[in-house]
């Protein structure tokens, strides 16, 4: 999966993207409609945002909601796949973490 948007002045399809902003652990992330949470983190260059029990990072693996390793806090609402979720204008994105045996 290329972490790239093509730029609108260069879609060769023409599509005029709806840009949005959501906020991923406190930084502002641009995107547009139609990507979901974990495209737009992937196209802002973040590769995991779960720290899995053994500490090692955890972000896209399947891409199609069956293995849960992209979940997240969203809007407050824990266990979110990024995968599947729709990005919305103004969506909060908090990472979380089962490091050390903490639940979150
Ligand atoms: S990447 Fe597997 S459920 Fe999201």
């Amino acid at each position: 999966m290329s972490p790239n948007l093509i730029p609108p002045d260069r879609d060769r399809l023409g599509r005029a993207d709806r840009p949005l902003t959501i906020r991923a652990d406190g930084v502002e992330v641009a995107g547009v409609h139609g990507q979901t949470l974990a495209t737009v983190l992937l196209a802002a260059g973040r590769t995991h945002w779960r720290t899995a029990r053994n500490g090692g990072g955890r972000g896209v693996f399947c891409g199609i909601g069956v293995c849960f390793d992209c979940v997240a806090t969203v809007n407050g609402v824990p266990d979110v796949r990024l995968c599947r979720r729709p990005a919305r204008d103004g969506d909060t994105v908090t990472s979380q973490s089962r490091a050390g045996g903490s639940e979150r």
